[in-house]
């Protein structure tokens, strides 16, 4: 049964295939994967919990394309067939529940982890641009040679490749929050004098590239999407207007579908400290001003829970899906008690700044889950030395309601 929001229930057509609805899980780093980069069962169970709620399309957090660009412990790593058994059971896992997959993909670049080795093995990026990595630290990357770029392209095309014989729907590259495509095209951190920088179509070679190997290695089915940075938020930095206008040359190179996001690491304190992250639609005028050049689907995210302003924003075809990714932590029947109605059931995101964030190192927690999970956390009860007071493996911590 669906109560009034007939645009966010109605099917989304993507590329080739069609979503049960139009609203997405977001891309969230929850991070619990294990230490070789394999998918574990926590993870199997949080995505399949998410899809079990309801959500029409699950876009996974940031997997990396190799270990060069991992970011965290903890992070998926998508770049050899032994990971297929573990891919192939997450993405039959959302499929049983009856949403889409797509994995997003990325490298880190410059934020590559561990950060405490970072002077001792240098990370990767456009252009040794030295940066303040966290608090007062100040890091100088190492600028990436042009046969480390053909390197990682050709890693984006092999993920790409792992992930739709594992049987995922599509992949989305992460070109946004300052990870190594976006800081290809941020002129502030890509000050490279050859084919890679300099003006805008060096700037977005690297990206378009990655695009077309991905295009080469995969079925012209499989989706493409792209988490593009709408804006850095920042004088001298990439820009609104610089975004459109990749959006457009994206769909001519065959991509299916646009995430954007604005900021980067760097610039995000800007909007944080102001309280913009809490704040509805920050990142709404983004996607409406890419939607306006593209005639692919445009999923808008960021602050956005209220039903209601988001069934009209497609209504009126400003915006073509509703991303939610805190949210959908929080209370991952968000979609089935919206389109049932029971709105006051919905549990809400309420913590500053959210403990998802503080918690990437060792699994994410949710302030709001109820206090068992919390102390376990996804990877404490998931892994063989989980304590016997820790809730069972098949136990579904995030959906019980936050005073259980
Ligand atoms: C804990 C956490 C992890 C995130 N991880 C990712 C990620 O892996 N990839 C990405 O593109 N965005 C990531 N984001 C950003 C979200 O996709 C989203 O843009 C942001 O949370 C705002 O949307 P929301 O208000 O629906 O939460 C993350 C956000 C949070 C809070």
């Amino acid at each position: 049964m669906t109560t009034g929001y007939g645009h966010l229930f109605s099917p989304f057509p993507l590329g080739q295939l069609e979503a049960r609805n139009r609203v997405v899980l977001a891309p969230m780093t929850v991070a619990y994967a294990d230490l070789n980069g394999h998918v574990s069962d926590a993870e199997i169970e949080h995505y399949g919990r998410r899809a079990q709620g309801g959500t029409g399309l699950v876009v996974t957090e940031h997997f990396t394309v190799n270990l060069v660009g991992r970011q965290l412990p903890h992070q998926t790593v998508v770049d050899d067939r032994s990971q297929l058994p573990g891919l192939a059971r997450l993405a039959r896992e959302v499929h049983r529940h009856g949403a889409l997959i797509v994995a997003q993909i990325g490298h880190a670049g410059r934020y590559a982890g561990p950060w405490d080795s970072y002077d001792r093995e240098p990370r990767l990026a456009p252009s040794a641009v030295p940066f303040r990595l966290a608090g007062e630290r100040v890091v100088t990357p190492q600028e990436i040679t042009s046969a480390e770029i053909a390197h990682t392209i050709t890693a984006f095309g092999n993920a790409a490749h792992i992930l739709a014989e594992a049987g995922f729907d599509g992949v989305q590259i992460h070109a946004s929050q300052g990870f190594l495509p976006s800081q290809f095209l941020s002129p502030r951190m890509n000050r490279r004098a050859d084919a890679y920088g300099g003006d805008y179509l060096g700037r977005v070679k690297f990206l378009l590239e990655a695009v077309a190997e991905i295009r080469r290695r995969t079925d012209p089915g499989f989706l493409l999407g792209v988490q593009l940075l709408g804006d850095e938020v920042t004088d001298g930095g990439w820009s609104l207007a610089e975004a459109v206008r990749l959006a457009g040359d994206l769909e001519a190179s065959g991509v299916d579908f646009l995430l954007p996001s604005v900021t980067t690491f760097e610039t995000v304190s800007g909007l944080t400290s102001h309280g913009e992250y809490r704040r509805w639609g920050y990142q709404l005028g983004a996607a409406i001003a890419i939607r306006a050049a593209v005639s692919i689907p445009v999923i808008a995210n960021g602050g956005i829970t209220d039903p209601r302003l988001a069934d009209d924003l497609i209504g009126h075809g400003l915006v073509d899906a509703l991303g939610l990714a805190r949210a959908l932590l929080v209370d991952p029947d968000w979609p089935t008690k919206v389109a049932q109605g029971r709105l006051s059931e919905v549990r809400k995101c309420d913590c500053t700044p959210p403990t998802c964030l503080r918690t990437q190192l060792t699994g994410t927690i949710c302030h709001s889950w109820p206090e068992a999970a919390q102390a376990a956390g996804f990877l404490g009860y998931a892994s063989s030395e989980a304590s016997e007071s820790a809730p069972p493996a098949d136990a579904d911590i995030t959906a019980a309601p936050a005073s259980a």
